[in-house]
């Protein structure tokens, strides 16, 4: 029963839509199993862009089955556009997807709430999406969340919605803001229902009747590692379990299901929002990997904070996932550095270490420097086509992560990909 998880290595935007995407062509079934429409996966397909923010990416093949947990926040309108959108491209989805009755509604008041604190002078500033992902968790924990599959029964989903609104209701006056009237919420959400509840189904059950007939399974996380809620840079996190273990409870499978889990990290470090990223840069580097590498949210257009590969944290990912191989992205972006550096460890008030501890808090990066490469790599399809530096700079990340790159990405492209090894179980 092969079931591969694919993780973000780093903090979200590693290129996993693409990775997924090409493995998803020997794949059954792809599943998200966390996070809602604050991820957005940007696949460039016959020289179009697309961009999926619940949906999986491995959509678009025709033959796979696509499956959204339950540890999954669904806003029904955006699901609804990503269809048209889609359907727009000839990808007709609807009779091959299956959308879990216990994954969360986000309602317009998480979105009002994310937005207010966002906006507002008191408290942390995350620089979330403002997608109402932190809201609608925040009622899921809480026990009042409401669930996709409430949008079956209008009576329930509106005592719930009214609970919950009663409960937002004195924050959102605090912040300065009006709460929505409860008719107006429900009135908006159950017009979405006639649509949504023909894709509702059991995702734990299915996925487990699909693997137990020998399908294969792709899991596909969605931000990253270092964003996760329990692992992550807290509270510089999103509200979900974005490592691999988040598959097991997000789309209702046991650990010993799992077979393989690929990690994607990009061959530099971005980070969007706020909170601790310790190889940041501020210089001519920097502006180049943000220029070349086109680093701007998919989600909300903000230019990425850009960074040297982190192979500290990378080991960190390796340990809290279980990560058994890697996936390098964005190594074209690279070429024209004189000097690449790499991050082998932090320097902390009581010293050396190579152990990232995880709020990376008063964490300075040691650095080992290698030799930059001019030439372009978009064209390379086997790793003797790649110039010597980069080779060396592959060994190094290697070596020192302590991991073997199974797939190594030199453009945007489906084929501008080398494969070292199979990605999946
Ligand atoms: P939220 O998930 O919208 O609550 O945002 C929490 C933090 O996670 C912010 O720093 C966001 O920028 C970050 N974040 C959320 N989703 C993604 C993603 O898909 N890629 C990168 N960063 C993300």
């Amino acid at each position: 029963m092969p079931a591969t998880v694919i993780i973000g290595a780093q903090w979200g935007d590693e290129g996993k839509g693409k990775i997924v995407d090409r493995l998803a062509e020997s794949a059954d079934l792809v599943v998200r199993y966390a996070g809602g429409p604050n991820a957005g996966h940007t696949l460039v397909v016959a020289g179009r862009k697309v961009v999926l923010r619940l949906i999986p990416s491995g959509a678009l093949h025709p033959h796979t089955l696509c499956l959204l947990g339950q540890g999954m926040v669904i806003s029904p309108e955006t699901l609804l556009e990503e269809l048209d959108g889609l359907a727009e491209y000839g990808v007709a989805l609807g009779h091959r997807m299956l959308l879990s009755r216990q994954a969360h509604l986000i309602l317009p008041y998480h979105v009002l709430v994310d937005e207010l604190r966002e906006g507002s002078e008191a408290g942390t500033k995350i620089g979330t999406t403002k997608r109402g992902i932190g809201p609608c968790y925040e009622d899921k924990v809480g026990r009042r969340g409401v669930r996709v599959g409430d949008l079956e029964k209008p009576a329930v989903l509106r005592a719930k919605v009214s609970e919950a609104l009663n409960n937002w209701r004195p924050t959102i006056q605090a912040l300065g803001g009006t709460a929505p009237d409860l008719e107006a919420v429900c009135d908006r959400i159950l017009r979405t229902a006639d649509r949504i509840v023909p894709l509702l189904g059991d995702v734990s059950a299915r996925l487990e009747t699909e693997l137990a007939a020998g399908k294969r399974a792709m899991l596909e996380g969605a931000q990253g590692t270092m964003l996760d809620i329990d692992n992550g840079t807290y509270p510089f996190v999103t509200s979900s379990s974005a490592v691999a273990g988040g598959a097991c409870t997000g789309a209702g499978i046991g650990p010993t299901r799992i077979d393989r889990v690929l990690g994607i990290t990009k061959a530099y470090t971005t980070r969007v929002g706020a909170g601790p990223f310790p190889t940041e840069l501020d210089d001519d580097a920097g502006h180049h990997l943000r220029n070349v590498g086109h680093e701007f949210g998919s989600v909300t257009g903000r230019p990425r904070r850009t960074g040297w590969l982190d192979l500290a944290a990378l080991r960190y990912a390796r340990r809290v996932n279980g990560i058994d191989g890697l996936a390098l992205t964005k190594l074209d972006v690279l070429s024209g550095l004189d000097v690449i550096k790499v991050c082998v460890g932090y320097r902390t008030p009581d010293g050396e270490s190579l152990e990232l501890s995880p709020d990376l808090a008063d964490a300075t990066p040691v650095y080992t420097s290698l030799p930059g490469w001019k030439e372009p790599l978009r064209a390379a399809r086997a790793i003797e086509e790649l110039p010597t530096a980069v080779r060396r700079y592959l060994e190094f990340v290697e070596t020192t992560a302590e991991l073997g790159i199974d797939i190594v990405s030199v453009g945007p492209g489906r084929d501008e990909t080398i494969e070292l090894r199979s990605g999946l179980a």
